[in-house]
C-alpha cells in the first residue's frame, strides 16, 4: 500500500521526502514565504493509502497594497508597511485643497481597498451663504469653482440694491472667494 506524493500548494513536504510513501511514513510541511499553513503540518500514511490528517493547505497572507496616492493630498499611514483587512487610513488636502468624497478608506478582506478614493480638488467650494442675497438659480447647488470663476448673487426679499458695489464673487487663486460687499441694502 503506498499514499499519493503529498501535494501541497505554494508549499513543500519539509521533513519526510520519498520516491514512495508506505503505510506509516510520516511527513512535515511547510509553506512558502508569504504563506500561512492552513491544517495539520505533520500527517501519516494509513493503511488505506490516505493521508491523515489530511494534507493543508498554504494560503497567502492577506495584505492590501499601500493606500494608493492622491493628487494634492496624503493619507496618515505613511510609516505603515504592512495594511490588513480592516485597517483603516484616511485621506487630508494639501492646505488650499478640499477633499472630496469620503476621506476614509479601508482594507477589505480581499486584499483591496475600498472605492472610491476621496480627491483633493483645486479652486472653490460653493460660495457663502449671505444674508442679504442669494445666489442666482444657475449657481446654487454646485459645489466645485475653478480658480477664476464668477458667481452672481440677487438680493432677498426686504434688500435692494446698492448701486455700483458689484453683485458677484470670484474664486481666487488661493482657492477662497472674493470678499462679499455689501451690495444689497436694507429696504
Ligand atoms: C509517525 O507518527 C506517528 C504519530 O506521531 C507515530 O506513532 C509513528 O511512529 C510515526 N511513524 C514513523 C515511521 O516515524
Ligand atoms: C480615521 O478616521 C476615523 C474616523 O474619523 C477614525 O476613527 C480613525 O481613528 C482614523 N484613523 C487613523 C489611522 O487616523
Ligand atoms: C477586490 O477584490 C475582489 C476579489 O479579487 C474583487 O471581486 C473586488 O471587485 C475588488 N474590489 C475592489 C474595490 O477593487
Ligand atoms: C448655505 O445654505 C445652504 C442651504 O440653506 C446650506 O445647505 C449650506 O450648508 C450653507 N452653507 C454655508 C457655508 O453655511
Ligand atoms: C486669498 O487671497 C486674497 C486676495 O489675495 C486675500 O485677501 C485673502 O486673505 C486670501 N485668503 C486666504 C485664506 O489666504
Amino acid at each position: 500500500i503506498t499514499c499519493p506524493s503529498p501535494e501541497i500548494r505554494n508549499g513543500e513536504v519539509a521533513e519526510g521526502q520519498s520516491a514512495v510513501y508506505r503505510a506509516g511514513a510520516n511527513v512535515t510541511f511547510q509553506c512558502h514565504p508569504g504563506h500561512v499553513l492552513q491544517g495539520s503540518r505533520e500527517a501519516e500514511c494509513q493503511p488505506d493509502g490516505r493521508w491523515v490528517p489530511a494534507v493543508p493547505a498554504c494560503q497567502p497572507v492577506l495584505e492590501c497594497p499601500s493606500p494608493p496616492n492622491i493628487d494634492k493630498g496624503n493619507h496618515n499611514s505613511q510609516d505603515l508597511e504592512v495594511f490588513t483587512p480592516g485597517m483603516v487610513v484616511n485621506y487630508s488636502c494639501d492646505p488650499g485643497y478640499r477633499l472630496l468624497g469620503e476621506a476614509s478608506i479601508y482594507c477589505s478582506d480581499s486584499g483591496n481597498w475600498s472605492l472610491p478614493l476621496p480627491r483633493c480638488a483645486g479652486g472653490c467650494g460653493a460660495p457663502p451663504n449671505l444674508t442679504f442675497a442669494e445666489l442666482t438659480e444657475e449657481y446654487k447647488n454646485r459645489m466645485e469653482f475653478p480658480v477664476g470663476d464668477t458667481v452672481r448673487y440677487s438680493c432677498r426679499p426686504g434688500y435692494v440694491r446698492h448701486p455700483g458695489v458689484s453683485r458677484t464673487l470670484t474664486c481666487l487663486k488661493n482657492h477662497t472667494w472674493s470678499e462679499a460687499l455689501a451690495f444689497c441694502k436694507s429696504e
